[in-house]
């Protein structure tokens, strides 16, 4: 076996399929030589993993023919990217003014220490993410919780636990 091809199947874990990387050196194919292409082949390699993980950036790095640390930088400065792969959940604990007032701080501070992970992170069993968001539109009933789609009002640290059970997969399971 050639060289080259040891070299890329260790590079490339085992958590992503062939397809994928087929996918994404079609989509650098695509892009190169083109404006935005770095934005636009990291949007899609995320489009396709999911999240950016650092053999990706490197493929991308490599196929673009620009450096790692131009791709990290980029991956870094846009919150769109992540370098983390996200959480079937994604939480979000709503830090605006009325909010925050009304103990979003410790509702925020309950989440990470229930989840056991900081804003931006995601359970080791990548069922939950954490999210910080600013307002959304429910200030009347603050502190606001969202859990991807559903929205809960006047939350306190006692409540969360009972909440977040029911997203987790055992529950979702009965
Ligand atoms: S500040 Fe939290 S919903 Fe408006």
């Amino acid at each position: 076996m050639p060289k080259g091809v040891v070299e890329k199947k260790v590079e490339q874990s085992s958590e992503f399929t062939p397809e994928q990387f087929a996918e994404l050196d079609a989509a650098i194919e695509s892009f190169r030589g083109k404006s935005g292409s770095t934005i636009r082949t990291l949007s899609k390699a995320q489009e396709i993993f999911g999240y950016l993980p650092k053999e990706v950036q490197s493929i991308v790095a490599k196929g673009l023919g620009i450096p790692m640390s131009e791709i990290y930088g980029i991956a870094t400065f846009y919150s769109f990217f992540s370098l983390v792969p996200k959480g079937k959940h994604t939480i979000s604990s709503c830090q605006g003014t009325a909010c925050y007032v009304r103990g979003g701080k410790q509702v925020m501070d309950e989440l990470k220490n229930l989840l056991g992970i900081d804003v931006g992170g995601t359970t080791a069993d990548r069922q939950f993410s954490l999210d910080s968001v600013r307002c959304v539109g429910a200030c009347a009933l603050a502190p606001v919780v969202r859990i991807d789609d559903d929205v809960y009002r006047q939350m306190s640290p006692k409540k969360l636990k009972p909440i977040i059970a029911k997203y987790s997969d055992s529950a979702e399971g009965e």
